[in-house]
């Protein structure tokens, strides 16, 4: 029996690899305000997500959609500049599509970023955090339905799903730069709401250090085909009822720009070094 998620995944494949050849190690996902890391990236060929046939495409200001492959230092990488949420109406498997075509395209690590709330009050906005683990359950698996046999198994183990050797390589790059690095765990919900501060006090309860409306179901996508996982949210913005400040999405383009230097700079050496113990493995 065919799956309509598979065939729309493989027919996505098709559309790519009749446009490049590149193949990347590393796959890296940017978050709100960070979309112009790219620009230092050493570009070899892009491709428009409009240009791929039933890809989904991003609505969200701030957003754009497309694939950048390249180099970072001397590391393969392709680089998605915008991606979907689940709040813009897609299915779950839609949002997680981009992230399983870059597994197909030859990517071993994925490289998570976001903007999030952040819930921990020893964090300030600005702030980095290294996702150690993540809670999904407030968004529909993407694994629901028939499993993709040829992506993965039905019951994936979710032990360390954040790579714990990734993990030692960022704390280390960001203790030679000198970027303090707050560590914990994300949180996804649905937006797009903001939370209520009823919301970031039940987060707070579950554990949660930091909050957004993204990555967790990526994560679990890419767990499941075995990627190397590892991610970074920039606290954009104090959570509900953590600041009395009403939230805005200005607000938390705002600190992500002002900190995107930094942010940039340590992705940049974090993935050079991921790619020396790539090509170590
Ligand atoms: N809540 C949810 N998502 C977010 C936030 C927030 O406070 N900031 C950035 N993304």
């Amino acid at each position: 029996m065919g799956n309509e998620v598979y065939d729309k995944l493989l027919k996505c494949y098709g559309c790519f690899k009749e446009k490049t050849d590149f193949k990347p190690e590393v796959a890296l996902v940017l978050g709100s305000g960070l979309g112009d890391y790219a620009d230092g990236i050493k570009v070899v060929s892009e491709l428009d997500y409009h240009d791929i046939d039933g890809f989904p495409v991003s609505t969200v200001p701030g957003h754009q959609g497309k694939y950048i492959f390249g180099y970072v230092g001397d590391v393969p990488v392709v680089c998605m500049k915008g991606r979907v949420h689940y709040y813009e109406g897609y299915n779950i498997t839609d949002v997680v599509l981009p992230v399983r075509l870059m597994k197909l395209m030859g990517a071993k690590v994925l490289f998570l970023t976001n903007a999030a709330g952040g819930i921990n009050t020893s964090f300030q906005a600005g702030d980095f955090m290294l996702i150690k683990d993540h809670i999904a359950n407030f968004v529909p698996s993407p694994l629901i339905g028939q499993n993709i046999d040829e992506l993965g198994v039905r019951f994936p183990d979710m032990g360390s799903i954040y790579n714990k050797e990734l993990q030692r390589i960022i704390k280390r790059t960001a203790a030679i730069l000198d970027i303090p690095l707050q560590e914990g765990v994300y949180i996804q919900l649905t937006g797009p709401s903001y939370e209520t501060p009823a919301e970031i006090r039940m987060c707070c309860t579950l554990g949660a250090d930091a909050v957004g409306m993204s990555t967790a179901c990526e994560a679990v996508a890419a767990n499941h085909m075995g990627m190397k996982i590892c991610g970074i949210s920039c606290v954009s913005n104090m959570a509900s009822g953590i600041t009395a400040n009403p939230l805005t999405h200005k607000e938390v383009q705002e600190t992500a720009d002002r900190v995107a230097p930094l942010f940039k700079q340590l992705v940049t050496e974090c993935i050079k070094n991921i790619g020396h113990d790539i090509t170590k493995a």
